[in-house]
Parts: structure tokens; sequence; C-alpha cells
């Protein structure tokens, strides 16, 4: 019926509308959203909340072909762990009966149980990541500190054909069912239902992911995560293209869709600031991190390298390289990735808006130094661990550089 009534309103809204008709159906994906909401998924598209499906994302799926060999686990037992966060709506929550799983995946014998995981893996419609139907299909977030208690188990999604989102109103109503929240008038709770800080090994209790705890922990309420990670506010209109007679779309405060990481933006270049001045036998570095999270922070294996690159007559005579890393270690002792650690090692990232001063000494007879921080998405240590390379992950991303007389 309300398909009927839009057709009359001019072809664009027509076909949304038709579009939109299908919203109502099972196993949505977030195709259906494009045709309106053009802008915010053209940003969405760059950014790898599209990309959170073991399909799309090559080092995630290193990840788990590593976990699978050296924890003799299928990889869909691994996989159905991880989407608690990367897929959340993943059909499948847990796999009971681990050991007779594992058997007939050796075997290679098909059994309810594996036919079931397999679909649930395989299903196209969770494929499109951390998409609109993810986000804005969140009707409640229950906080809790608890690790165990992120992605799918913080929230509890609405109905199918219910969109919520940061307006009281949806001022052309009738478009689709729409209803504010507090999630996304104030989106940190959202962003934290995931980047909060999570394990993936309960045994051992490694904290991942940490970012919205070392956010609320420094303290510092001047900016939030929506506005370095998704734009400042700015007037505009949503959807202008789809008008409707007698209605006159609002001007509405809305932001960008670009989740600005590394990959999809320049906001390394905000990460901190670097200062550099000689002093006796040494070069005295200042290294002032800009974010109320740590830097790096997030997955496990990111990293920054600062380089010192002590110059004489011209030419580069010696190097110096220090690294802010976690570095994680397996029960024997040997460094490994995040998901099978049992501890930490060493964790020298820098703090929220920490100063953090090195001291590097002077190579004798160099006459000036050029220092540069990069950041790396895997540090080449967990690459090499998972024997995986791919230019994506395996570059050095600039971040600051500067140049000293000494
Ligand atoms: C990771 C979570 C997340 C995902 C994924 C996401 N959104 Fe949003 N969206 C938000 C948040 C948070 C806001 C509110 C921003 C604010 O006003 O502070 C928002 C706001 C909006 C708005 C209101 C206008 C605006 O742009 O501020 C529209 C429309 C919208 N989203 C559509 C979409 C569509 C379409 C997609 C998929 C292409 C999508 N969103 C994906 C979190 C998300
Ligand atoms: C038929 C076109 C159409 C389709 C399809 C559509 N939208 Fe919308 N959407 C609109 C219009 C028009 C508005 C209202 C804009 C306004 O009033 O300012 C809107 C508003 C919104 C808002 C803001 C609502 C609020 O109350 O804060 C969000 C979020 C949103 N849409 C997300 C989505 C998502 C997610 C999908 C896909 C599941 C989707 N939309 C599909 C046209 C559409
Ligand atoms: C449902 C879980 C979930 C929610 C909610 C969520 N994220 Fe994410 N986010 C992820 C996952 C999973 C990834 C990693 C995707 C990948 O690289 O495979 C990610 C990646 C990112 C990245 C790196 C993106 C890139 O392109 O490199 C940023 C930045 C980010 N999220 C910010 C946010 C912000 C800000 C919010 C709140 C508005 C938010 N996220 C909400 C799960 C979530
Ligand atoms: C003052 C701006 C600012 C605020 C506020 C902020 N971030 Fe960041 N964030 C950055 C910068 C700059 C980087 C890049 C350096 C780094 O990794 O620390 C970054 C990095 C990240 C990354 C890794 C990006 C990647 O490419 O994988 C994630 C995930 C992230 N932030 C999530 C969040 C979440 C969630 C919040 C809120 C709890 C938040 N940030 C608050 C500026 C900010
Ligand atoms: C508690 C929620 C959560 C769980 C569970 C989780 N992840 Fe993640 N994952 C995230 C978030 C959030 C990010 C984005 C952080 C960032 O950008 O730094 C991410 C990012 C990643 C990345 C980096 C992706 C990229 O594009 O750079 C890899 C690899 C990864 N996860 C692998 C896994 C594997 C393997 C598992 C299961 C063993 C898993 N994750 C379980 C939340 C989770």
């Amino acid at each position: 019926m309300k398909t009927k009534i839009l057709c009359f309103l001019g072809l664009t809204a027509c076909l949304a509308s038709l579009a939109y008709a299908q919203l109502s159906g099972a196993g949505t994906s977030s195709t259906i959203c494009f045709s309106c909401h053009q802008d915010q998924a053209k940003d969405w598209s760059t950014t790898w909340h599209s990309r959170s499906h073991v399909d799309s994302n090559p080092i995630y799926k290193a990840m788990v072909n590593y976990i699978s060999r050296v924890t003799y686990q299928p990889e869909e037992s691994v996989l159905v762990g991880c989407a608690q966060c990367h897929n959340p709506k993943m059909t499948i929550k847990e796999i009971s009966g681990k050991d007779s799983f594992t058997l007939a995946k050796v075997l290679h014998v098909e059994t309810e149980q594996t036919k079931k995981v397999d679909a649930s893996v395989g299903d196209a419609s969770i494929k499109d990541g951390i998409s609109c139907n993810i986000c804005h299909n969140v009707a409640k977030i229950n906080e809790s500190a608890d690790m165990e208690m992120r992605g799918f188990k913080a929230v509890e999604w609405g109905p199918k054909d219910m969109i919520y989102g940061p307006f009281e109103d949806d001022g052309r109503a009738g478009l689709h069912k729409s209803t504010q929240k507090e999630h996304f008038t104030n989106p940190d709770k959202l962003c934290m239902a995931c980047h909060f800080g999570g394990e993936t090994n309960p045994k051992s209790k490694v904290e991942l992911y940490a970012t919205g705890k070392e956010f609320i922990e420094s303290g510092d309420t001047v900016e939030r995560c929506a506005d370095c990670h998704m734009s400042t506010k700015r007037k505009g209109i949503i959807t202008p293209e789809i008008t409707r007679p007698g209605i006159t779309a609002q001007e509405r405060n809305i932001r960008s869709h670009l989740f600005e990481g590394a990959r999809n933006s320049n906001i390394l270049k905000d990460t901190l600031t670097l200062k550099a001045k000689p002093s006796g036998n040494n070069l005295i570095l200042e290294l002032t991190n800009l974010t109320p999270h740590k830097a790096p922070t997030g997955f496990g294996g990111r990293s920054m390298d600062v380089k010192v690159e002590f110059i004489k007559d011209g030419s580069v005579v010696n190097i110096q390289t220090y690294t802010l890393e976690i570095v994680y270690l397996d029960k024997k002792g040997k460094e490994t990735i995040p998901y099978i650690a049992t501890s930490i090692k060493s964790d020298n990232r820098l703090a929220p808006n920490e100063t953090r001063k090195l001291n590097i000494p002077k190579f004798a007879g160099a006459t000036s130094a050029k220092v540069t921080v990069t950041y790396r998405l895997v540090s080449e240590k967990m690459l090499s661990i998972i024997n995986f390379s791919d230019p994506i992950f395996n570059k050095n991303y600039p971040v600051a550089s500067i140049d000293v007389n000494l």
C-alpha cells in the first residue's frame, strides 16, 4: 500500500520505495539503503567496517587460518567466535559439541550441524560487515565492564524494519520507520559496543581492542569518537533527491560516515606532535599523543616506528629505531598473535595524551638527524609469525617527520 502511494511521487521515490519495501523482508543487506542514502553509502564503502567479513579482509582471513592451524580447530569454529564483533548478526552464536563438529570437518563428513554452520558462516546477508543495518538496527546497548559482553552480546536488535538514528522524527515520514536513540545522539556508547576491549581467549584474559577503556580512563571529554572518526557536524539535508509534495525537507546536523582510519583518510597526521632537540651527547625526542586513547590503539598488531637517521656529509651514517607496540606471548613464552596469547610481555604504546621523552645517543660525527614516525597496520614481526604479506598491510604509513641540526 505504502509503495503504491509513493509511486505517484516520481520515479526516484518510486524505485526507492520499492527498495524499501524489501526492508521488512528477511535477510536484509545494506544495498537496500544505498538507493536513497548515497552519501552515507559512498563514505562507508571506503571504510574497513564494510570489509569486516572474512571474504573481504585478507589479514583477518590469514589470522583465522593461522589460529585454526595452531589450535587444531576448523576455520568455521574460529570464525563463529570472531563474528561476535566482526559479523554480529551471524545466526550461529556458538558451536555446541565442538569435538564432534571438528571430527566431522576433519573427515569431510557432512552432518546436520556442519550444514547449518557452513550456511551461517557463508550467509550472503552478513558479507557487507559492519553495515547500515548493523548500527542502525541497534535498539539498546547493555553496558558492561565484562570483557566478554561485546559485539552482539552488548546489543539488542530492533525489529527488522525499524531504523534507529539521531533524530526525533523522520521529517519525511512514511519512507521508513525510524526512532531516535540516545546511542546516536551520543554515539560513543555505540562505538564502544565493539571497540571497548574484549578477549577472545577466555582462559588467559588477555585484553584486546581496549580503545574505549583507554578513552574512559583518560577522562578526556573534549572530543568524542564520532568527532574525530566521522566528522564534525555540518548542516545538510538527508537524501535531498527524494522529494515529496507539500513536505519541505529539513536541514539537519549531519556527519560523514568515513569512520576514518589509516587507510581511508589522513587521520594519522593528527596522532601526535613530534619535537627534537640536541642536548649534550643525546638527541631528545618528545612525542605527544594527541588522542584520548593509546597510540597506536585497537587491533593488537598495530605499531609505530620512530626512526632516527644520523647524517654526516649528506649521507646517512647510522639508523636507530624505536617501536611502539604490544608484544604477546603464548604459553611456551614465544611471541605470538593476540588471539592465542596467554600473556603480554610488553606494551610501550603512548598512553592517552601522554608526552614521552626519548633520549637517543648521538652518533659521533653526525651533523644532523632526520626523525620520522610511521604507522603500520600490522607490525613486521606479526606478519612474519603468520607468514603473510600483502601491500596494504606490509606498508609504513607516514605520521610525522622533522629535521634537526646537531
Ligand atoms: C558503525 C556504525 C554505523 C554504520 C555502519 C552506519 N551508520 Fe549511519 N550513523 C551512525 C551514527 C553514530 C550516526 C549519528 C551521527 C551523529 O549525528 O552524531 C549516524 C547517522 C546516520 C544518518 C543521519 C544523517 C547523518 O548522516 O548524520 C543517516 C541517514 C545514516 N546514518 C545512514 C546510514 C547508512 C545508509 C549506512 C550504510 C551505508 C550507515 N548509516 C552506516 C552510525 C553508523
Ligand atoms: C525510500 C528511500 C529510503 C530508503 C530506501 C532508506 N531511507 Fe533512510 N531516510 C530516508 C529519508 C527521506 C529520511 C528522512 C530524512 C529527513 O527527514 O531529514 C531518512 C532518514 C534516515 C535516518 C535518520 C533517522 C532518524 O530518525 O534519525 C537514518 C539513520 C536512516 N534513514 C537510515 C537508513 C537505513 C539504515 C536504510 C536501509 C536499511 C535506509 N535508511 C533506507 C529515505 C530512505
Ligand atoms: C558492531 C561492532 C562495531 C561497532 C558498533 C563499531 N565498530 Fe568500528 N570496527 C569494528 C570492526 C570489527 C572493525 C574492523 C574491521 C576490519 O578491518 O575488518 C572496525 C574498524 C573500525 C575503524 C578502522 C576503520 C578503517 O577503515 O581502517 C575505525 C576508525 C572504527 N572502527 C571506528 C568506529 C566508530 C567511531 C564507531 C562508532 C560510531 C564504531 N567503529 C562502531 C566493529 C564495530
Ligand atoms: C581527538 C581525536 C580522536 C578521538 C576523540 C578518538 N580517536 Fe580514535 N584515533 C584518532 C587518531 C589520530 C588515530 C590514529 C592513531 C592511533 O591509532 O592512535 C586513531 C585511531 C583509532 C583506531 C585505529 C584506526 C585504524 O586505522 O585501525 C580506532 C579503531 C579508533 N581510533 C577508535 C576510536 C574510538 C572507538 C574512539 C572513542 C572511544 C576514538 N577512537 C576516539 C583520533 C581520535
Ligand atoms: C570484542 C570484539 C571483537 C572480537 C571478538 C574480534 N574482533 Fe577483530 N576487531 C575488532 C575491532 C573493534 C577491530 C578494529 C580495531 C582497529 O581498527 O584497530 C578489529 C580488527 C581486527 C583485525 C585487523 C583488521 C584490519 O583490517 O586491519 C584483525 C586481523 C582481526 N580483528 C582479527 C580477529 C580475529 C581472528 C578474531 C577471532 C579470533 C577477532 N578479530 C575477534 C573487534 C573484535
